[in-house]
């Protein structure tokens, strides 16, 4: 079923009529499609939910053509950016395409559905700034990250298993929780991963986060368990580019310190959440995604 939510946005992209649209959308690459199963696993799969799926993966993949050109990426899920071989304009324009034409299909949907989406993307949107401005210097504040991750990330995913489960005429609000912590525990893995991944399996440069000036959560766990000296050296190689020897200092810390087995726990902790309460609904499949999703290499 996955198939027809790509002939579906295919099929929204030759509405538009644009030769350079179409070949633009053709070399976007697909990447997991996490929110389009999302839907297809708790709404089933109907025509309905397939647009749904759509739109969201419409949405989504303008937020990453955009997120691309603030964080200066190059690549994209193991492929150069559509910034980086088009240039930063085209890249926009195309997210702006993608984001009004999901926004136009969206309108077919009751006023509920629409605006449950309609509302995660100004979170999302808010979520990125926020991003940006806690990037400008070391971060401290746990609170403050998960904030930041709730609105940039878990928001629409929240969002998708919620307008999926209003579609389906099921419960909104605990679908909405389950994708919220499905979000969450997401963005802590991809925190985590890029740590301790190559840049082979992660298909974008290893340790970027924090050489942009990220300060996700196992560096902000590391952070409150070195001594002062230690504190000083983190905080002095934060929005640099690193040495071998200083990535070396950074992971040989996360693992000493248990920084980043910390994080992990606490991502697992919250999927076991979101397990439990897809298990209560007698949706194995949707228990399944999130153990896949932690237990994940890349
Ligand atoms: C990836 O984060 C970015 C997001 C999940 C959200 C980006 C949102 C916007 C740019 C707001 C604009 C929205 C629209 C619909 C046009 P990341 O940089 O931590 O992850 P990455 O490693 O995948 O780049
Ligand atoms: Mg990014």
């Amino acid at each position: 079923m996955l198939e027809a939510v790509e002939s579906k946005m295919r099929e929204y992209i030759a509405e538009l009529e644009n030769d350079e649209v179409a070949k633009l959308f053709e070399a976007l690459p697909h990447g997991k499609r996490l929110r389009a199963k999302l839907v297809l696993k708790v709404a089933k799969s109907d025509d309905r939910a397939v647009v749904l799926a759509a739109v969201i993966e419409m949405i989504h993949a303008a937020s990453l053509l955009h997120d691309d050109v603030i964080d200066d990426a190059m690549t994209r899920r193991g492929v150069p950016s559509m910034n980086a071989t088009e240039g930063s304009k085209q890249a926009i324009m195309m997210g702006d395409i993608l984001y009004s034409k999901g926004f136009e299909e969206l309108t077919a949907f009751e006023r509920k559905i629409a605006s449950t989406v309609a509302r995660a993307v100004t979170q999302l949107s808010i979520g990125e700034l926020m991003d940006v401005r806690l990037s400008d210097r070391f971060n401290p504040d746990v609170a403050a990250y998960m904030r930041m991750i709730y609105q940039k990330t878990a928001a629409l995913i929240e969002a998708t298993a919620a307008s999926a489960a209003l579609l389906a005429g099921k419960d909104e609000k605990i679908y909405g929780i389950y994708g919220k912590n499905l979000g969450i525990a997401f963005q802590i893995i991809d925190d985590i991963l890029d740590i301790t991944q190559t840049s082979e399996r992660l298909g974008k440069p290893a340790m970027h986060d924090f050489e942009e000036g990220k300060t996700t959560l196992p560096y902000i766990y590391l952070y409150e368990s070195l001594d002062e000296t230690a504190k000083e050296r983190l905080v002095s190689l934060h929005r640099k580019p690193l040495t071998d020897e200083e990535r070396a200092w950074i992971t040989g810390m996360m693992e000493e310190t248990g920084a980043l087995r910390r994080a992990y726990l606490y991502a697992k902790e919250l999927g076991e959440e979101a397990v439990a309460l897809m298990e209560g609904e007698g949706e194995t499949s949707l228990a399944e995604i999130v153990t896949a999703m932690i237990e994940r290499e890349f």
